[in-house]
């Protein structure tokens, strides 16, 4: 009888230990506290969030809206990843100072580099506002009228509510609209660049690695929070000084084993844990599919001409590199999805849930949850295939129908503001477009067009395809806008825009390529989006019902956390190898041994810079070696991350930094959608390679110095 109940207890907590899941920091209390401390964690939950006192959370800024930083000394010097910093290191660049292939380090504070338009953003205070944000709705019938109502609402709170002037209010739901939660935030404005290790390290395996284990990528650059002489956020002036955070994280270079506890603070974008199993379905085997076969299509096309052209390869890296990387998760989702059972899953829990709902006599509030979810999903599934195509061919993957969409855009205008809207935005288009050409190639968009017009045609439910579509001869198609539309360069897209409103007019409605993106555009918008967005709603209605559900009916000790939405939240779990397949196990640490087995000499992705080859001959490691001599380079663990926890900090048991995370494994980026504790894992660079590549590799002791080291106690 004792062992038993103790086995029960083992089973219990390793099984909700390792379920994932990413928390508000201030609901930490209770539960959570106590499971991280089974999990070996030595800190309080006060320690981590606290309105009073200094805790870690005010070292954890969200960078520049879509990543995460780390405060790391106290003069406001902050890392995030190398992908992070990409486009400022980019846009420092030149020829005579390459800092993307080169890195860039500052020696002294005036060498550091402003980047006007980059932001840090602190959390000051974090509090649950949903009956002020609920105020008077609950007498408003439809669902409409609650939302605009809501909206209202958050409107006038964030105005009204206190703050000091430098701060910010920022309101978000949570639980799919069932809390409002408020964030007061202070933005601080100039942020300098104060190092980044050359793309041969802070992007080694690039694509080919990308969303892969093992991995030895060092992706990590640093920068540096300036503030006024108060300690607030200012525009850039060289009277700013170095930022003095509230808290700055230690680093630990003691070590780390498989099984030591791990957190990770950061700002997720995006999940979507609780759909339906009707909306799973349709991502599986319509959505996904969809959006892959498109990408796939598109950069074949794409690497075949930067493979051999330079030039090319230059035109197309960045655009390539960031169609590749969802497309690639994609492909990743969908496996994990199947591999896992994750509908089987689903449909075990909502039969579950209706049995509850029954036993709770609860049948007239949500009896028809699911039904409607059964319903509302079949109507949706033509108009949500349809418009991810439209956004997939139109939008985002033929350059030529993406411009041909600004001028549709444009003739809208007309139509909807006037003539004077219309001329200033179509001098501003005439003067903007220029970055655009010089990165287009009419021969590679070509390509790229003529296969995914045939995937459009092919794909779209027939009652959605434009008429000039029907019986679709793909190459005769493409030869004729290719040679004959004015889409195809600069000089004949400035001289379309040149002349008097009907001039203009008359001449894109002339053109080939405009002609094809209108008749594209107005089915979208007239037969598509409508439709789509009435269904939508319903969804999203249901969906807040059915999150409601859940948590009234579910068990006090169920793990239900929030979905993910760009605010601040902790993740923890072990350090953990895996299992992908059979016969293969991964072990959870990568060394710089794997670096060198992976060298190719030359190559864009895999080539290793000769000083780097040189400290590793040499063994040249310093204090930032493993117990066995080795340099370590990256690592994994069960913390559940998505998107927008890029440059988050991973911690250990004392909340000492240890990791910086950058990316997931292939097998487990279903986690989005369904967290499997079997292959879902964060991978994260070890601290001890980027303090290796500070100090060894770019000599900058300058930044060594400022940081607090906490190292092996001596035997
Ligand atoms: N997969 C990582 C994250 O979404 C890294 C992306 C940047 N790296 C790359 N090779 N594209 O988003
Ligand atoms: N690389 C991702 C980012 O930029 C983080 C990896 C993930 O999606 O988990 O945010």
């Amino acid at each position: 009888m004792k062992y038993s109940k103790l086995f029960l207890l083992l089973f219990v907590t390793q099984f909700y230990a390792q379920q994932g899941g990413m928390w508000l920091p201030n609901m930490l209390k209770g539960d959570r506290e106590t499971e991280m401390k089974n999990l070996g964690m030595k800190l309080t939950a006060e320690q981590i969030y606290s309105v009073n006192k200094s805790s870690l959370k005010d070292a954890v800024p969200q960078f520049d809206g879509g990543c995460t930083a780390e405060v790391i000394s106290d003069k406001g010097l902050i890392l995030t990843n190398h992908h992070c910093g990409y486009d400022n290191i980019q846009s420092h660049s030149t020829i005579e100072h390459d800092y993307l292939t080169n890195g860039f380090w500052a020696y002294k504070l005036e060498e550091e580099l402003p980047n006007p338009g980059v932001v840090v953003t602190f959390i000051v205070k974090i509090e649950d506002i949903t009956s002020k944000v609920l105020e008077n709705t609950t007498s408003l019938t439809t669902e409409a009228d609650k939302q605009k109502k809501i909206q209202e609402n958050i409107s006038n709170l964030t105005k009204s509510l206190p703050k000091e002037t430098w701060q910010e209010n920022l309101i978000k739901t949570f639980y799919d609209g069932n809390q409002y939660i408020l964030f007061v935030t202070e933005t601080y404005k100039d942020i300098r660049l104060v190092g980044a290790p050359p793309s041969s390290i802070g992007k080694f395996g690039s694509d080919t690695d990308n969303w892969v284990w093992p991995r030895h990528t060092g992706d990590f650059s640093l920068f540096r929070i300036y503030a006024d002489k108060n300690n607030r956020p200012a525009e850039y002036s060289t009277e700013n000084v170095p930022y003095k955070p509230k808290h700055f994280f230690p680093i630990s270079i003691k070590g780390i084993k498989e099984n030591d506890f791990t957190m990770v603070m950061g700002y997720p974008g995006r999940t979507q844990e609780y759909l339906p199993s009707f909306a799973v379905e349709q991502i599986v085997n319509n959505l996904n599919p969809a959006k892959i076969e498109v990408r796939d299509a598109a950069l074949k096309a794409q690497d075949r001409f930067m493979r051999k052209d330079n030039a090319i390869k230059i035109q197309y890296a960045s655009k390539y590199a960031a169609v590749a990387n969802y497309w690639k998760k994609w492909i990743g989702e969908t496996k994990g999805l199947k591999k896992s059972n994750a509908i089987a899953f689903k449909q075990k829990f909502e039969k579950e849930l209706t049995e509850k709902i029954n036993k709770a006599g609860k049948q007239s509030e949500y009896g028809n949850l699911l039904s409607d979810f059964e319903k509302n999903y079949a109507e949706i599934k033509d108009y949500a295939l349809a418009r991810d195509l439209f956004s997939e061919v139109v939008l985002r993957n033929t350059e030529l129908l993406q411009t041909g969409y600004k001028l549709y855009q444009l003739e809208q205008l007309l139509a909807n503001k006037g003539e004077q809207a219309f001329t200033d935005r179509k001098n501003n288009l005439a003067k903007g477009i220029d970055a655009f050409y010089k990165d287009y190639n009419n021969e590679v968009d070509k390509n790229v067009f003529e296969q995914l017009i045939a995937i459009y045609a092919n794909r779209m439910p027939k009652q959605f395809l434009p008429s000039t579509l029907n019986n679709l001869n793909a190459n005769e198609l493409t030869n004729d806008i290719y040679t004959n539309s004015s889409l195809t360069s600069l000089e004949k897209f400035r001289a379309l825009l040149d002349g008097d409103t009907n001039t203009v007019i008359n001449k894109i409605n002339n053109d080939k390529g405009y002609q094809l993106v209108k008749s594209l555009a107005d089915a979208y918008v007239k037969n598509i989006a409508p439709k789509y967005d009435e269904l939508n709603l319903k969804n999203i209605a249901t969906q807040r019902t059915y999150m409601k559900a859940i948590m009234e009916l579910s068990p006090k000790s169920a793990r239900i956390f929030p979905d993910a939405n760009s605010t601040l939240r902790v993740t923890y779990g072990k350090v953990k190898g895996y299992k992908p397949a059979d016969a293969i196990y991964y072990e959870p640490f990568s060394t710089l041994d794997g670096v060198m087995e992976k060298y190719i000499p030359g190559d864009y992705e895999f080539d290793v810079p000769q000083k780097l080859i040189d400290l590793y001959n040499a063994k040249d490691f310093g204090m930032y070696a493993n117990s066995k001599g080795k340099m370590p380079v990256a690592f994994i663990a069960t913390n559940h991350t998505t998107g927008g926890n890029s440059g988050s900090p991973a911690l250990d048991a004392s909340g000492n930094l240890i990791g910086l995370n950058f990316d997931r494994v292939w097998e487990g980026t279903m986690s989005d959608i369904y967290y499997s504790p079997e292959i879902c894992r964060n991978i994260m660079v070890d601290l001890r390679y980027v303090l290796f590549i500070i100090d060894k590799y770019a000599g900058a002791k300058n930044i060594i110095n400022e940081l607090k080291i906490i190292k092996k106690e001596k035997k």
